[in-house]
């Protein structure tokens, strides 16, 4: 299959965003999708037509992002390798990268220090899927002169996911799955960071649940005052569940796995 079939249509002749590098995390064990994923990763489970993984990679693509990193566990590199290859036929480079034992989404992120080079980075979740482009969210992240971007989605059962309290302008708290959710905002899986990060990731501790939380290494930019936000259009899904692959599956075939723009 060739770029023009993989990325959105209408985006290739979008100016390519050389000064950002894209991050793909499809590391973890996906124990919650049991027994689909007892012989292959999350990420390459088919959703729509297209195995989960090439979804954050033509939203990449598509967007303009064109040296992209993705990491993965060891036991199923070889398959990732197998589905994505080089990257020509998508349009894009990849480079790989082994998370030994999924230690968390920070510690995941932390393996991507020399591919980043000082550059920004966007890093999305693997098993995150979007129905609209990222792009407008990358335009404005590289309008800021520092800091980080969040995006934020209002759904139905927050206590899935990281949730924001906020003002009009500014994020006032971030909980990783709150028993108690103070709102709907859900903090999705696309992430915007300048070069801190790295020295980030260096200072957390492992949380409760013996992860590097990505919650952490926000709240962090929170508390510098460095963390801006932007809210998701259209359908997202996190396909990490029975019923959130099944959203995932529903929401891509209705698009036929293009992401829109307009
Ligand atoms: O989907 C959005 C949510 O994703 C956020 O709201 C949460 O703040 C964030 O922690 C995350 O929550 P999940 O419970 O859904 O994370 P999960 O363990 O399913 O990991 C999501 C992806 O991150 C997974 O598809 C692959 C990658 N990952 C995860 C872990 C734990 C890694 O690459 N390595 C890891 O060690």
């Amino acid at each position: 299959m060739e770029i023009q079939q993989l990325s959105a249509s209408g985006e290739q002749n979008r100016r390519p965003l050389t000064e950002i590098k894209g991050i793909i995390l499809a590391g973890g064990q996906g124990s919650r999708l049991e027994p689909l994923t007892e012989v292959t990763n999350k990420h390459l489970l088919p959703v729509g037509r297209e195995p989960m993984i090439w979804h954050p990679v033509k939203q990449l693509v598509s967007a303009g992002v064109r040296d992209i990193l993705v990491v993965t566990s060891t036991n199923h590199m070889g398959d990732v390798v197998n589905s994505l290859g080089s990257g020509r036929r998508m349009g894009c480079e990849f480079t790989y990268r082994v998370q030994e034992q999924p230690q968390g989404i920070a510690d995941a992120l932390s393996l991507a220090e020399t591919f980043a080079s000082g550059k920004k980075i966007v890093v999305l979740l693997g098993d995150n899927i979007f129905e609209y482009s990222i792009r407008p969210h990358l335009e404005s992240f590289l309008q800021q002169e520092k800091g980080a971007r969040i995006l934020l989605k209002e759904v139905g059962d927050p206590e899935r996911f990281a949730v924001a309290a906020l003002d009009e302008q500014r994020i006032l708290e971030i909980e990783e799955k709150p028993a108690n959710p103070k709102t709907n905002y859900a903090v999705v899986g696309c992430y915007m960071y300048d070069e801190q990060v790295f020295d980030i990731i260096r200072t957390l501790q492992p949380s409760g649940r013996g992860e590097y939380e990505i919650t952490s290494v926000n709240d962090v930019y929170r508390q510098r005052q460095q963390l801006e936000f932007s809210f998701v259009r259209g359908r997202w899904a996190d396909a990490g569940t029975f019923e959130s692959l099944n959203e995932a599956n529903q929401m891509l075939l209705s698009v036929r796995n293009q992401i829109l723009t307009e």
